[in-house]
């Protein structure tokens, strides 16, 4: 059973300047819930309720977000507003929410690292909350617990994207065991034009086996100058330890004002209730 999810939130958010000078990426709302939301719900339905966030300075409010608000509770008390905080509100009852420091920002890979200490010795899910995922039947990191029942390795999310946009992303190489699943044998960190593996890029979603700490420990700062997860990633790999999975749904990239705002329309057009 997998019970805990990491959530590396630590970043600068320097796309978003000036909006995330003083308010982290992740409160950033698609309508009225912050993107990281989205995200512990998203764990929370796939069974992982032990949530661990590696923060950074400047990073509150995430804080802040997933406990009571007494003021502000107290004063709606009673009144119709009162169900507007009932998704939240489930949330705080039902996950465990713990939190560590990333003290300097050396990639995802070193995040992932620092959140040892929440994960100890067992598996456990990582989602970046920029990467805001909509699945079909069962949400994206739910369908992935499913594949790691039956691998018991690591499970990283990839999605067929543009050739052309393949410099953006993690990019796999792979055996392909199904239509939806592939073992990798290569990944690429954000490969040259013309120069990626394949069209199969990993998004903000995994699965992790703990061996990936240790590995972390030894991985050395790669592109960008950043210890990079794929680089760890790629050592498992090698021992055909890493799977990819196809998944099911539809992902936005709220990392950008463009994939932030196609996530807005979405939302509104499909999951929006107006509010009394
Ligand atoms: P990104 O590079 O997309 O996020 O990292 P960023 O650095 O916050 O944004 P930009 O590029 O400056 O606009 C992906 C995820 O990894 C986390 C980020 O918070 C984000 O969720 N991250 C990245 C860390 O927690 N620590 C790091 O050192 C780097």
């Amino acid at each position: 059973m997998i019970k805990k999810c990491l959530f590396p939130v630590a970043g600068y958010g320097t796309r978003f300047l000036p909006a995330t000078k003083a308010m982290p990426k992740e409160i950033l709302p698609i309508l009225n819930k912050p993107l990281v939301q989205y995200g512990v719900e998203e764990a929370m339905q796939a069974g992982l309720t032990d949530i661990g966030f590696v923060t950074g300075r400047g990073k509150r409010a995430i804080e802040d977000h997933f406990d009571v608000s007494y003021e502000l509770e107290h004063q709606i008390h009673g009144s119709g507003k009162e169900k507007l905080l009932t998704g939240i509100r489930e949330l705080i009852e039902s996950c465990r929410f713990s939190y560590t420091r990333q003290i300097t920002m050396r990639g995802l890979g070193h995040a992932i690292l620092s959140g040892r200490t929440l994960v100890g010795d067992e598996p456990f899910g990582v989602v970046l909350a920029d990467d805001l995922c909509f699945g079909e039947d069962q949400g994206v990191l739910e369908q992935m617990v499913g594949v790691f029942k039956q691998f018991h390795c690591s499970i990283v999310a990839v999605q067929e994207v543009p050739m052309e946009e393949t410099h953006r992303y993690g990019v796999i190489e792979g055996e392909t065991l199904s239509d939806k699943l592939f073992r990798v044998t290569d990944m690429v960190e954000k490969p040259a034009q013309g120069c990626a593996p394949s069209n199969l890029a990993i998004i903000g979603r995994y699965i992790l086996t703990p061996d990936i700490f240790d590995i972390l420990e030894a991985t050395e700062a790669g592109k960008d100058g950043e210890i990079q997860i794929t680089d760890a990633l790629l050592q498992q790999a090698r021992d055909g330890s890493v799977i990819a999975y196809k998944f099911d749904g539809t992902r936005f990239d709220c990392g950008s004002v463009e994939g932030f705002v196609d996530a807005t329309n979405y939302c509104y057009q499909n999951h929006y209730v107006p509010q009394g």
